[in-house]
């Protein structure tokens, strides 16, 4: 896609699901990609094989880099740190994806305040941080750049028994929308993608059962989860010079998840 070859991408929680198919994606593209991990140095490493066996697959002396920093998104300290080295290593950032999410079930009345902290912690707080420090470099050097919060079909759908994941997300909507309109006028584009059921880590629970696969499945219009591979393409492309008037929008992703499935067929005169 035009305009990524060259360019440098912090992409957090990449060492596993759609963060590591973003880091892949965007180094099969062209771009230098710091790797940022919170625990898992193995899947991380596995993240860096993948990205320089696509990047460098025709290419003799493929120029494309990958550097892996571990951290805390949700840590003030690490952010800093994270978008720091990135800097330091590369010369410059231009692109900050804000993938890396947790989530925790329980019902309302019940869902302690710790769980609440610790997801709108990773969820909202870090990419709070992380975007706060890219936009500040971005405007210190006088260089356009691009944001890009993997947030969720949940931004837009109540999701009970996940209040926090579903307060982050919509949060991560407006915190989208607020930073778009504030640096539009300085080449700073903002955007996120609004993931459905897709198969990862996070998912594992349902993914690996099919009988539960099944049941997630018949509530997709399309008939069936997503892949990561799927979710990187879209974030290429909003990253990519093919996207340089989009600002401030999320783009769902959900094979049709947030199209009111329930009237496929009518059910009401
Ligand atoms: P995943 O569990 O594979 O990825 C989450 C990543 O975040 C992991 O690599 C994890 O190590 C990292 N992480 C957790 N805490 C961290 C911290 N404090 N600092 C840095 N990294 C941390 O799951 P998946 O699905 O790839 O999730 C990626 C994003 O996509 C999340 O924001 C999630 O909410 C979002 N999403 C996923 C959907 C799905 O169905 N898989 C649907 C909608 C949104």
């Amino acid at each position: 896609m035009k305009g990524l070859a060259g360019k440098t991408a912090l992409i957090t929680g990449a060492s596993s699901g759609i963060g590591q198919a973003i880091a892949i994606r965007l180094a099969e593209e062209g771009c230098n990609v710091v790797i940022n991990y919170y625990s898992d140095s193995d899947g991380a490493k596995d993240t860096h094989r993948q990205a320089m066996e696509k990047a460098c697959a025709d290419v003799e002396n493929c120029g494309v880099k990958a550097l892996l920093l571990k951290g805390d998104v949700s840590k003030e300290t690490d952010a800093i740190a994270l978008v720091q080295q990135s800097i330091d290593y590369f010369g410059q950032l231009d692109i900050l994806i804000n993938n890396a999410g947790v989530q925790t079930d329980s019902p309302s009345e019940a869902l302690e305040a710790d769980s609440f902290d610790w997801v709108l912690g990773v969820n909202l707080r870090g990419p709070y941080l992380c975007a706060r420090e890219t936009i500040k470099h971005l405007l210190s050097s006088d260089r356009p750049g691009s944001v890009i919060n993997i947030s969720s079909v949940h931004e837009i759908i109540p999701r009970p028994q996940y209040l926090s994941y579903s307060i982050s997300k919509g949060g991560m909507g407006n915190m989208t929308r607020t930073l778009a309109l504030e640096y539009a006028a300085k080449g700073i584009r903002v955007n996120a993608i609004g993931p459905g059921a897709t198969i990862t880590p996070i998912n594992d629970e349902w993914t690996d059962d099919p009988a539960k696969k099944a049941e997630v499945e018949s509530h997709i219009p399309m008939g069936r989860a997503g892949t990561s591979e799927e979710m990187a393409a879209a974030v290429a492309f909003l990253a990519s010079d093919e996207a340089t008037y989009i600002t401030g929008q999320t783009l769902y992703i959900d094979g049709g998840l947030t199209l009111y499935a329930d009237f496929r067929e009518a059910w009401s005169a």
